[in-house]
């Protein structure tokens, strides 16, 4: 592949519509960057799925954003994608500019006064070997409680996909949460209790307010949208790609290969833009 010019794009991709988390700090940042968001909607959910299946959609998702859209950099905003396949990516794409996600638990344990911590995070990526090694130097350091949420990401989707209200559509979104914090302990500031909580999927985010309800006001919730955004920077910057700001906002292109007018809609909501409102849509 040639070498990637600055004006080029930054890749997102998730399994859905969890990367729009990543992407809005994404753009939060790099307000002049120019995006193309891929959700691999039509070979979802990934975390229930299996390594092969994840692996190889991983590598079909990167190859088609390198040679469809050109891209500079990948950020693989999907923890799943990132626990099975980012060492197979990196072997495949060495020339490719990459950042993966994992769950926070590093911050977590740099912000919990009782030493508890729940971990939310798909059965795929809790299961990982990528995980564990993660995990294992930290298991001393805090109580762990990891939870593999079937069905969360799922749900969180089905809330656009389905007409009606916003608070009818939730109804499922918030009994899965309400029974994975509970699987995870008790929540609070006590002695004994979870003062923090890992949302170790990327889709998880946008149920932030109906966990935040289920946890209490006191508990921290961490998520990696900033610091990968942060770390994106820090990455191009280092190649000399970073888009120089000239104040003009940079384009969204969104691409699905599945339900196009999903990602439309959860744009619109969770990142208030519009397809017509400086994002282009496009079938894979
Ligand atoms: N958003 C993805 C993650 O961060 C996975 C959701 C799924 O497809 O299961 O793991």
């Amino acid at each position: 592949m040639h070498p990637p010019s600055y004006d080029a794009p930054i890749g997102v991709f998730d399994s859905g519509i969890g990367g729009l988390s990543v992407l809005r700090a994404l753009q939060g940042l790099l307000p002049q960057e120019d995006f193309v968001y891929l959700a691999d909607s039509g070979f979802a959910p990934y975390g229930e799925r299996g390594d092969d299946h994840v692996v190889a959609r991983t590598l079909h998702v990167a190859e088609t954003l390198r040679s469809r859209h050109r891209i500079k950099a990948l950020v693989v905003a999907c923890n799943t994608a990132t626990a099975a396949a980012i060492h197979l990516l990196r072997a495949a794409h060495p020339d490719l500019h990459l950042v993966g996600v994992e769950p926070a638990v590093k911050p977590a344990l740099a912000v919990t006064r009782t030493g508890g911590i729940a971990v939310l995070g798909t059965r795929g990526t809790v299961t990982s070997a990528k995980f564990r090694a993660l995990m294992a130097p930290l298991q001393h350091q805090a109580r762990f409680s990891v939870q593999p949420c079937d069905g969360l990401a799922t749900a969180i989707e089905d809330e656009l996909r389905q007409p009606g209200s916003a608070e009818s559509n939730a109804i499922n979104t918030i009994a899965l949460c309400r029974r994975y914090t509970s699987a995870a302990g008790t929540f609070g500031t006590q002695e004994g209790e979870i003062d923090t909580l890992v949302l170790g999927c990327t889709h998880y985010v946008f149920a932030a307010p109906t966990l935040r309800e289920l946890v209490g006001p006191q508990v921290r919730l961490i998520d990696t949208g900033e610091p990968v955004a942060r770390q994106t920077q820090r990455l191009l910057a280092q190649h000399g790609l970073l888009k120089p700001d000239t104040g003009a906002a940079g384009r969204l292109e969104l691409v699905s290969t599945g339900d196009l007018g999903l990602l439309q809609a959860a744009t619109g909501r969770w990142l208030g833009i519009g397809a017509s409102v400086g994002a282009t849509a496009t079938a894979a």
